[in-house]
């Protein structure tokens, strides 16, 4: 069954490539979720990401306490396209166009394949965008408030196996340094913490060097013995044949749908793996951005809401280990108890 409120399928008229916006639920509030600007083999493979992502954000809302719903949107480019300037420029006012005929029912954001730059074009032609370049009126980049939003994850995590919060002498195995992953290996590795990691494109390999990191190649690099998998790259690597191999103590990362398929959290789960749902450790990006252009939040207070993530996981693995659940179960239900009380009209909890 479609569980999505409204998925809009429609080819750009000026670049002539889908646009996909899935709107999974405005049940807490106008939806959001940012815009992927990716390949796929068929564009169908972007509307089953679209739907998946949009549902993800509609959870990652929900646990962040946020009155904001799910929404996401897909362009599918087909494999080998490359986009120049203006072709991009096509896109962007393609994607803006179906957004502003949504009228306030979402808003879009940054994503993978997306930047604040790209924004400002659409929001040339809709209010309903968040993360423009500062100058032009945003909150600019949201991917240091993720990195930061998932250090304050990972110190939830490194209290609930070794009793400190402290990160320093951890080792922890991060996957991929695109705009999340950079900012988030160089906070690690201020820290002092120990840190392997990899990317798709080998060029990296130079900034891993740059932070005194161990590279690795991306498939090696999932199951190396570390305390922690940071998982900030593209999503599904965490598959029913993989996890019998990990050799961590932990998963925890701001990729966006990492799980293959939900069983495979509680197969996590049976070999003694935390694994923190995605939805929550890599919520800071949208904290930040949803804190600051809608709720009129300062910098310290948005900065303050972000690192509360540490609290909410904190809470979540608690609450998994007095009940016997998976996080990701706990996680769930926190959802669901929020979204039950906001449609059934109750204020709060
Ligand atoms: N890519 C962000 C996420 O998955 C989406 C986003 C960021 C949306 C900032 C709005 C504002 O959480």
């Amino acid at each position: 069954m479609l569980d999505h409120e409204e998925v809009v399928i429609r080819v750009g008229r000026r670049s002539g490539l889908p646009v996909i916006l899935a709107v999974h639920s405005t049940v807490l509030g106008p939806a959001a979720g940012g815009l992927r600007i990716w390949h796929y083999p068929d564009w169908r493979d972007g509307l089953t990401d679209a739907l998946r992502l949009s549902a993800g954000m509609t959870l990652k809302m929900a646990v962040a306490g946020l009155p904001s719903g799910g929404g996401k949107t897909v362009v599918a480019l087909p494999e080998g396209t490359r986009l120049g300037p203006d072709r991009r420029r096509a896109v962007l006012q393609d994607v803006a166009d179906v957004i502003a005929s949504l009228d306030g029912t979402y808003a879009t954001g940054p994503d993978v394949g997306t930047g604040p730059a790209d924004m400002a074009v659409i929001g040339e032609t809709t209010p309903h965008v968040f993360c423009r370049p500062e100058e032009s009126g945003g909150s600019g980049d949201s991917s240091p408030h993720t990195a930061l939003g998932t250090i304050a994850a990972l110190r939830a995590v490194s209290r609930h196996l070794h009793g400190t919060p402290a990160l320093d002498g951890r080792r922890l195995a991060v996957i991929g340094l695109g705009r999340v992953g950079e900012h988030l290996a160089r906070l690690l590795a201020a820290e002092g913490a120990e840190l392997t990691v990899t990317d798709i494109e080998p060029g990296r390999r130079a900034t891993a060097e740059a932070l005194g990191a161990v590279w690795r190649g991306p498939e090696e690099i999932l199951t190396e013995d570390v305390d922690v998998v940071v998982p900030a790259a593209l999503g599904s690597l965490l598959t029913r044949e993989v996890v019998p191999r990990l050799r961590c103590k932990a998963v925890a990362g701001p990729a966006n749908n990492q799980l293959a398929t939900p069983d495979v959290a509680d197969l996590m789960h049976r070999h003694g793996i935390v694994w923190v749902p995605d939805y929550v450790a890599g919520a800071g990006g949208v904290v930040n951005a949803i804190s600051t252009e809608l709720h009129h939040a300062g910098p310290g207070e948005a900065r303050a809401r972000v690192l509360a993530i540490a609290q909410t996981v904190g809470e979540l693995l608690d609450a998994a280990a007095r009940e016997g659940l998976t996080p990701a179960r706990a996680a769930a239900e926190t959802a669901r108890r929020r979204l039950r009380a906001a449609a059934s009209g109750a204020c709060g909890e």
